[in-house]
């Protein structure tokens, strides 16, 4: 099984995803600085990945000479690298879960010598990465209930093993579904400008030998009109309280042409994704990321010399157009701000 993210013996692997699918190579984050910086240059990403990461960020910090020799300062320690960590990337709610997570468990462990209490912040972010593999295997079962023998899922972006570090949560469906349905197929939307789509949903779906095509962003209304796509299933970055969507750019797009045409549009997100403050999409944070993402492909240049780009990394999905929210505790319908209520009625 894919493991974007490893921890061995006290040190933190991590698939550098911008090599893939040419080369698999795996390399060592050894301070929180090569952590943050491997998330902004998306060596790492997806958002419970992100998440992930980023708490082991916080140990490989804390683990570090100088260390510490009172509470208050392990728990500044803690405050700055969250902050820092925190600066990496914006829309993902889940990097910020996981920081606040690692904080709120140096706070509440203050009478705990200082070497116990790093260890129990090397715990919690161990519990992250436990709870994201338990978390995305609920997801995956719970989705393939929704998919038909003989269906054609289109995906976008990846939200597989990669961006996780379970089975993932709208690739883990379709793997899931693959395996328990026949004749299941997947069209891949190729998701520029960072191609996520066309370089790693279909690394992955090699690997787990389903069958696939590759489609280019624009191809999507063609063959949702030619009855050709049965299901679309996308994950999330951040989904606020009435049950908008940020998820990469595109998504927005796909919704709208599957409400169009007819055809259901599920999102795939573990709890941890779920902005419990924020009330409507209107309120997520876009990242913008480098124009040069989108004037190159491979470092060529693709347009003419000196031209200007737009990159938002994101977009919302007015929950109107969402026809279900897959989550570990269930599957959520509309009236979404009701039922997301009474979904988060019980947990803490
Ligand atoms: O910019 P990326 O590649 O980090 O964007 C990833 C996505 O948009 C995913 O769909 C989302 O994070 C969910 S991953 C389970």
């Amino acid at each position: 099984m894919i493991k974007a993210i490893e921890w061995k013996h006290n040190r933190l692997f991590i698939i550098d995803q911008t090599k893939l699918p040419g080369k698999l190579v795996k390399f060592e984050c050894k301070t929180p600085q090569q952590v943050a910086e491997a998330i902004v240059n998306m060596k790492v990403r997806g958002a419970p990945a992100i998440g992930v990461v980023a708490a082991f960020g916080v140990y490989l910090g804390i683990k570090r000479p100088p260390l510490a020799k009172t509470f208050e300062q392990l728990l500044s320690q803690v405050e700055k690298l969250c902050a820092m960590l925190g600066k990496t990337r914006p829309t993902a709610v889940n990097l910020f879960w996981a920081l606040d997570r690692m904080k709120r468990c140096a706070q509440n462990n203050r009478d705990h010598k200082l070497s116990t209490l790093r260890d129990i912040l090397l715990r919690e972010a161990m519990n992250i990465y436990k709870e994201d593999e338990r978390v995305t295997k609920s997801i995956a079962g719970t989705g393939a209930e929704l998919i038909r023998d003989g269906d054609t899922i289109m995906t976008h972006c990846n939200a597989g093993a990669l961006a996780t570090v379970g089975v993932g949560t709208a690739l883990g469906i379709v793997v899931e579904a693959a395996h328990k349905h026949s004749g299941i197929k997947v069209l891949v939307g190729e998701t520029r400008p960072r191609l996520q789509g066309a370089r790693l949903t279909a690394w992955e779906l090699k690997q787990a030998r389903i069958p696939f095509h590759l489609i280019t962003d624009n191809m999507a209304a063609h063959f949702m009109k030619k009855g050709m796509i049965n299901v679309v299933i996308v994950g999330a970055d951040r989904v606020a309280m009435n049950g908008d969507v940020a998820n990469k750019i595109g998504t927005y797009g796909l919704a709208m042409l599957a409400y169009h045409h007819n055809i259901p549009f599920y999102v795939a997100a573990p709890v941890s994704t779920f902005d419990r403050n924020l009330l409507n999409g209107d309120l997520i944070p876009i990242e913008e990321r480098d124009p040069a993402e989108v004037t190159m492909i491979n470092d060529k240049p693709i347009s003419v010399p000196g031209v200007k780009a737009l990159n938002p990394a994101f977009d919302v999905t007015p929950h109107r157009y969402v026809s279900a929210i897959i989550t570990e505790l269930g599957i959520v319908r509309a009236p979404f701000d009701q039922n997301l209520k009474n979904l988060f009625a019980n947990l803490l």
